[in-house]
C-alpha cells in the first residue's frame, strides 16, 4: 500500500521523550483477566512478493532444500520464531490471483504477470505446496481468496478444492493431483485491502460487502465448519475509515467472525518519539474498530461479538523507503522488493506493538506479522546462502514462546508524553500472561530516553521472575546482511540479569529497572499460595 500509515495529529506538541520519566507502576491480580491468549496471535504472513516464495521458503537446489524444495533452514527458523499461523497467498497479490493455474502438474503450469507488484510469477509454489509446507511444519494456515477481480464461484470452488471430500468436481481434482485428505482449512479471507486505490479490482464498500456476503455464503456452503474475515479498512489513515467497517458489516454481520485490521508504522523524519508511541496508535486503533463493529451489533439488536483479525502489522519504511508498487519495472525470477532491514530500534516497536496485542486479547484472536520472509520480515535469507534473524525475530520468538494462557487486564499508571502524531503516550506500557500452571509472561516497554524505575505490585499472588531478554533501541543505520544482523543482535538484544534488574521490596512489590528505549520480557511464575 502507499497511503501513509501514521496517526498525523498537526496541532500537537513537540515531542520530548524524557518528560517526567522517573517511574511507573504497574499491579497485577491474578482475578483481572483481559482473556485467553489464542495461539493464532502470533500469526505470520507469506505473499507471491519479491523473494517471500522463491529463495525465501521454497529454493529447490539451496544445500538446505528438503525433497520438496522448501528450505529447512527457513523452516527451522520459522519453528523458533515460533509462528503457528500463516496467511498465504496475498496480500495485494491475492486480488490479481488464479489459483487454479498453479495446481496440477508443475511443467503444465504457466507463468502470470502479478499486476499488484508487477512481477512475472512462475506457479512453481500454488495452494498444494503451501499447505503442504504448512501441515509439515504444524504451522495453521489462513487462506485468501480473490475478491478483486474473481468472486462467488472461484472463492467456493477454492474452499471445495482444499477442504472437500471426494466426489465432486474441485475436491476430485486434489485428488487428481495427488491429495486424497482435505486440508480442513479453516481461516479465510474475504479478499484483501478492497478498499485501497491499489488493489486490483478496488470497490467501494457497498459493491465489496455484498460481494463479500455473497462469496461468503457459498464458501460456507460448501463448508460450513470455516471462519470468514471481512475487509476492514486498510489503515486508519482511509477517508472511509469507520464508515468502511460500518457498511461492509451491515452486509456480513451474520455471516462472519472477524473483520481485518491492516497497520504499519514508521520513523518519519527523525520524529522517533512518535515511533516509540506507535502501540498506542494501534491501541486506539483496535478500540476504533472494536467501536464501528459493536455499533453495527447493537442496531441489530444481536448478541454476537465480531473479533478482529489484525492480520497484517508491522515496522515498515513504507512511505520514505518504498517507491511505491506502481513504480515499480516489471521484473521476473524473485526480484528483492521491500526487503527492509532492521534495527534495535525497530525491534523494540515490534515488542510493544506485541503488548499492545496482547492487551486487547479478549477482542484480538488473530494477528499476523507481515510478513516471514525477506519481504519486511524477521527471518532473511541470501539465495543459495544463509538464512538469518533480523532484530524484530527476537521480541516476537519471545513473546510467542513466554505469552501462555490467560492475558492479565495489567494496571498501569505511568507519565505521559507528548508526541507529534499520536498526542499524549504514556512512557511505559506492560502486558502479562498467567498459564494454568501459574508460569508467567511478562513484557514491559520503556519508550523513554532514560531509565525507569517500575514498582511491580503484585496482589493475590506471589511473584517470581526467574529469567529476562531486553532489546534495546540503537541509533545504527540499518545495514544489509547477515553480520548486520549480528551486530545489532550483540548488541542490543541481551539476556537479563533477573537479580540485578528486579528487586523485591516490601508489601507485595517488586521494583524493576528497565533501561532507556527498550523492550523487556520476563518468564517466571505468578500463583496463589
Ligand atoms: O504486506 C505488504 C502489502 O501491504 C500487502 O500485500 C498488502 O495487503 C498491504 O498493503
Amino acid at each position: 500500500m502507499t497511503a501513509p500509515q501514521t496517526d498525523v495529529r498537526p496541532d500537537s506538541t513537540a515531542p520530548d521523550a524524557t518528560d517526567g520519566a522517573t517511574g511507573a507502576r504497574v499491579t497485577l491480580h491474578p482475578d483481572f483477566r483481559r482473556g485467553a491468549v489464542d495461539r493464532r496471535l502470533f500469526g505470520s504472513f507469506v505473499e507471491h512478493l519479491g523473494r517471500a516464495v522463491y529463495t525465501g521458503i521454497f529454493e529447490p537446489g539451496h544445500p538446505a532444500a528438503d525433497e520438496h524444495g522448501f528450505r529447512r533452514d527457513v523452516a527451522d527458523l520459522v519453528q523458533e520464531l515460533g509462528a503457528g499461523m500463516v496467511r498465504y497467498p496475498g496480500g495485494n497479490f491475492v486480488s490479481n490471483y488464479v489459483w487454479e493455474d498453479a495446481v496440477g502438474p508443475v511443467e503444465q503450469r504457466k507463468p502470470f504477470l502479478d499486476l499488484a507488484w508487477r512481477t512475472v510469477e512462475p506457479n512453481l509454489v500454488g495452494t498444494d505446496e503451501f499447505l503442504q509446507w504448512a501441515e509439515r511444519e504444524g504451522v495453521e494456515p489462513m487462506m485468501a481468496v480473490n475478491l478483486g477481480t474473481r468472486g462467488v464461484a472461484a472463492a467456493a470452488a477454492l474452499v471445495e478444492y482444499c477442504n472437500g471430500e471426494a466426489g465432486t468436481r474441485w475436491a476430485d481434482l486434489r485428488i487428481a493431483n495427488g491429495r486424497e485428505k482435505p486440508y480442513g482449512v479453516t481461516l479465510w479471507c474475504l479478499g484483501n485491502e478492497m478498499d485501497g486505490p491499489w488493489q486490483i479490482g478496488q470497490k467501494d464498500a457497498h459493491e465489496y460487502g455484498k460481494l463479500a456476503a455473497e462469496a461468503g455464503k457459498a464458501m460456507k456452503l460448501v463448508d460450513p465448519s470455516i471462519s470468514l474475515i471481512v475487509c476492514g479498512s486498510s489503515s486508519m489513515q482511509m477517508p472511509t475509515f469507520g464508515e468502511w467497517e460500518r457498511t461492509v458489516l451491515s452486509y456480513t454481520y451474520d455471516l462472519v467472525d472477524h473483520i481485518s485490521m491492516h497497520a504499519y508504522y514508521e520513523e518519519v523524519g527523525g520524529d522517533r518519539a512518535s515511533f516509540l508511541a506507535s502501540g498506542t496508535a494501534m491501541d486506539r486503533f483496535i478500540d476504533r474498530v472494536v467501536a464501528s463493529a459493536d455499533a453495527v451489533g447493537a442496531e441489530r439488536r444481536s448478541d454476537k461479538a465480531i473479533t478482529i483479525s489484525f492480520d497484517e502489522w508491522n515496522v515498515w519504511y513504507n512511505t520514505t523507503r518504498f517507491g511505491g508498487e506502481e513504480n515499480l519495472p516489471i521484473q521476473r525470477d524473485a526480484p528483492r522488493i521491500i526487503e527492509d532491514v532492521y534495527s534495535g530500534l525497530d525491534a523494540v516497536v515490534v515488542g510493544d506493538l506485541m503488548v499492545t496485542l496482547l492487551n486487547h486479547a479478549d477482542r484480538v484472536p488473530v494477528a499476523c506479522l507481515a510478513q516471514l520472509v525477506n519481504v519486511i520480515a524477521p527471518i532473511m535469507t541470501s539465495p543459495g546462502g544463509e538464512a538469518w534473524r533480523q532484530p524484530t525475530f527476537h521480541p516476537f520468538a519471545t513473546t510467542s514462546r513466554l505469552a501462555r494462557g490467560t492475558a492479565l487486564d495489567v494496571r498501569v499508571d505511568a507519565p505521559t508524553y507528548d508526541t507529534a502524531q499520536h498526542g499524549a503516550a504514556p512512557v511505559v506500557t506492560a502486558a502479562a500472561t498467567v498459564d494454568d500452571d501459574g508460569s508467567l509472561g511478562l513484557f514491559l516497554t520503556n519508550r523513554s530516553d532514560r531509565v525507569v524505575e517500575v514498582e511491580l505490585a503484585h496482589v493475590g499472588a506471589a511473584l517470581g521472575l526467574t529469567e529476562g531478554w531486553q532489546m534495546v533501541a540503537d541509533h545504527e543505520p540499518a545495514v544489509e546482511g547477515p553480520e548486520h544482523a549480528a551486530k545489532v543482535a550483540e548488541a542490543c538484544w541481551s539476556v537479563v540479569d533477573v537479580a540485578a534488574a528486579a528487586s523485591p521490596v516490601e508489601g507485595g512489590t517488586t521494583r524493576v529497572r528497565l533501561a532507556p528505549e527498550s523492550w523487556t520480557a520476563f518468564a517466571g511464575t505468578f500463583a496463589r499460595a
